[in-house]
């Protein structure tokens, strides 16, 4: 209800957003969502990750009108005029780039460090010189790390396992400390396994929902870490574009935080590919071989589900899609995108 109210008040009275990364699976699935509300979007990437064919969609999707409220430009977060040229004329941002993938991290630490540190920085610090409304940010669910208590609460982390979450965990104390030392308060939201429409199925650190499907449906092998027994919290992306859009319009009070963005539900990898398989049967697609199991991979977190009673109260989030209903979606989007 929060949710439908904010947008009709968003359409009512146009805001001036900056999306970082808007080339990529989350942030063009932000730009779509504020297009749609008739809102003013620049957008920054630097196509590391990203790809030209996400805008082209999200053309697609939106009145010609509409999409001359985009601007586009191509830049790095590494570049600390860049960013600040940006933040000084828009209302809110939502910092989404950086270099994702526990492995590539594993493989290449300092260029996720440059990225996802320098260039959070970088952002940071030029929002908070431009005195945006708001600075809204893609933390992570692996900042929980080596904690074994299930669901995850926002308080309670562990070790990071990774370089990616040592990056991510950064993020959220220098925004916590530039909350003590300059006032400035921004809200970090823990994303948990994100998915859907322009997920991107390809390169070796694709995530798991688009490369198995991929996979499938190329009748190529499909490999699952360990026993399968892995579990995670699979979270539409409808979910988190919700959950962006209110993190970027709320109140001071609930600012300086880090909330989870999930569903609050648990699938193991066994559990997510009966469901993966059954989608693409539905739709007339064979599936001819059984998966493989191969080691657990590293740095990999063993459980994952999140207590989600914090964005609940503080922000009125209300997730719309549980897993089942997200894969139907993603799984269309594949079928006829692949
Ligand atoms: N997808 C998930 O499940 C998940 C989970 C936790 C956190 N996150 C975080 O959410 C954010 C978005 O992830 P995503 O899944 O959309 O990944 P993505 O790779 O699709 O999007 C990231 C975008 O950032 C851009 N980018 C990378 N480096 C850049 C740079 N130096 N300058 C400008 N742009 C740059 C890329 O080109 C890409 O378009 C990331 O910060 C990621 O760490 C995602």
């Amino acid at each position: 209800m929060h949710y439908q109210n904010l947008q009709q008040e968003l359409k009512a009275s146009p805001k001036t957003w900056l999306i970082t990364g808007v080339a990529g699976f989350i942030g063009s699935n932000l730009l779509e969502t504020l297009l749609k509300l008739d809102q003013k979007v620049y957008g920054l990437d630097n196509f590391a990750t990203g790809h030209q064919a996400n805008l082209d969609e999200v053309k697609s999707l939106v009145t010609s009108e509409q999409w001359k409220n985009f601007q586009f430009v191509e830049g790095d977060i590494r570049d600390y005029a860049t960013c600040l040229e940006l933040t000084s004329s828009v209302d809110y941002v939502l910092h989404q780039a950086a270099l994702g993938s526990v492995p590539r991290s594993i493989e290449n630490p300092t260029v996720s460090n440059d990225v996802n540190i320098s260039g959070f920085l970088n952002m940071l610090h030029a929002s908070k010189e431009a005195n945006v409304k708001s600075f809204t940010y893609a933390a992570s669910s692996s900042t929980y790390g080596d904690h074994p208590a299930l669901p995850k609460v926002e308080e309670n982390i562990g070790n990071p396992l990774s370089p990616y979450a040592v990056t991510k965990y950064v993020n959220e104390l220098y925004a916590s400390v530039y909350a003590r030392t300059y006032g400035f308060k921004s809200i970090g939201l823990r994303y948990f396994n994100v998915f859907g429409q322009r997920q991107d199925p390809n390169g070796a650190y694709a995530a798991v929902i688009p490369k198995w499907t991929a996979s499938l449906m190329k009748k190529e092998d499909v490999y699952i870490n360990g026993d399968g027994e892995t579990s995670r919290d699979f979270c539409f992306i409808e979910n988190t574009v919700q959950m962006n859009l209110l993190a970027a319009t709320a109140k001071d009070e609930v600012k300086n935080e880090v909330y989870n963005v999930a569903v609050g539900d648990r699938t193991s990898l066994n559990e997510l590919y009966s469901s993966i398989t059954e989608a693409l049967k539905a739709n007339g697609i064979k599936i001819e071989k059984s998966p493989i199991y191969r080691d657990f991979r590293a740095g990999d977190v063993r459980h994952s589900q999140a207590d989600i009673s914090k964005a609940v109260n503080n922000l009125g989030y209300q997730p719309m899609y549980r897993i089942g209903q997200g894969i139907e979606k993603a799984i269309a989007w594949y079928i006829k995108n692949i």
